[in-house]
């Protein structure tokens, strides 16, 4: 089967109430790893890749490992481009084979990003050179501190402006902003409460917000970025082994996995996977000082990831066991 849009995905997790996880990938541990966990669960997965990634690992490799993963898994698997911030480098992986494009028009004025968005819209739905590639677009900033897709200050998705945003542009998703954010670190220490342990527990979700946009976009797939949990026991094995990441914090597992059952269909995770690789290579090398084969530590880095994405699979997403619908679902629309 060839890598798909996320049409029949979609369709199948708003219908049956999960979510598709989207894991950042940057090179073939990674990949490796989340699609070792996919297999085994039997998990329909969406494999994206940021403009830091193809910078960092070439596009063309990037593109034909996950054809590689495809193959070697036979799983529905979509080939995403994250956070696209231009016309230009969104056609540039609608040309080279991506089967779905993020525009993140976030930044842009609401004119702007409409404008914006739409162009990109209209390029990926005409189906005159390419299958039809998928679109989503953004309302709403996300807050974060750590990477090159992210604001210093957020703003929630304004529910009012869904139904125009979505009719003008004919985007076939939306990402919107109910209080994630992006990076390790997506609270402050002072928007937190403390649990017994001293660990920092974040403000909930806005739920409201997501239930306003959902009454106004019936049947209308919502995506969730910055939905990494930083889990603690990665944080204390690098913190326990040389690392520094002080009062780390994500999204609780039980308000993302509340989130799936609602319009909720695609999450994003990397933070998640750059914790587990992290952990797994400190770890190593504290146990192993003499070790200088790359396989050792990044063995070990992939398996912390593949433990992560089955977690995510299982217990928070509710996408195991769904590839073989989802497969059937892309049949009939493809007959
Ligand atoms: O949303 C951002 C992703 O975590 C990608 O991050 O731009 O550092 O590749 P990156
Ligand atoms: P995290 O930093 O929470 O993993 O979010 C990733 C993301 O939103 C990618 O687009
Ligand atoms: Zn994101």
């Amino acid at each position: 089967m060839p890598l798909m849009n996320t049409k029949a995905m979609f369709d199948q997790a708003y219908k049956h109430g999960y979510a598709i996880g989207a894991f950042n990938v940057n090179n073939m541990e990674i990949i490796q790893g989340i699609v070792e966990a996919a297999t085994e669960e039997k998990a329909p997965l969406i494999l994206q890749v940021s403009k830091g990634a193809r910078n960092y690992a070439n596009p063309v490799y990037l593109q034909k490992m996950v054809e590689a993963a495809e193959k070697v898994s036979g799983l529905p698997i979509a080939l995403h481009l994250d956070h696209g911030d231009s016309f230009e480098l969104c056609k540039s992986c609608i040309d080279g084979g991506f089967t779905s494009v993020m525009i993140d028009g976030s930044a842009l004025s609401y004119e702007d990003n409409v404008a914006l968005t739409k162009k990109v819209v209209e390029y990926a739905h005409d189906t005159t050179n390419h299958p039809y590639i998928t679109v989503e677009g953004e309302l709403g900033t996300l807050a974060g501190i750590e990477d090159e897709v992210s604001h210093a200050v957020g703003s929630y998705t304004r529910p009012e402006e869904v139904i125009d945003f979505v009719t003008k542009t004919g985007v076939d998703s939306l990402a919107i902003a109910i209080g994630t954010s992006h990076g390790a670190y997506k609270f402050k220490p002072e928007q937190c409460t403390r649990d017994e342990n001293g660990v920092l527990v974040p403000p909930p979700l806005r739920f409201d917000i997501l239930e306003a946009v959902s009454e106004k976009l019936p049947g209308f797939p919502i995506v969730l970025h910055g939905s990494s949990s930083v889990p603690q026991e990665f944080v204390q094995i690098i913190n326990a082994n040389g690392g520094k990441m002080p009062d780390a914090v994500g999204i609780p597992e039980a308000q993302l996995r509340k989130a799936a059952t609602m319009s909720v269909c695609k999450i994003n995770i990397d933070s998640d996977l750059r914790l587990g690789c992290t952990a797994g290579i400190r770890k190593h090398f504290a146990e192993h000082p003499e070790h200088f084969d790359p396989r050792q530590y990044l063995g070990d880095a992939r398996a912390n990831i593949k433990k992560v994405v089955k977690h995510k699979l299982t217990e928070v997403l509710g996408c195991a066991g769904k590839a073989d619908e989802i497969i059937a679902k892309y049949n009939e629309m493809n007959k």
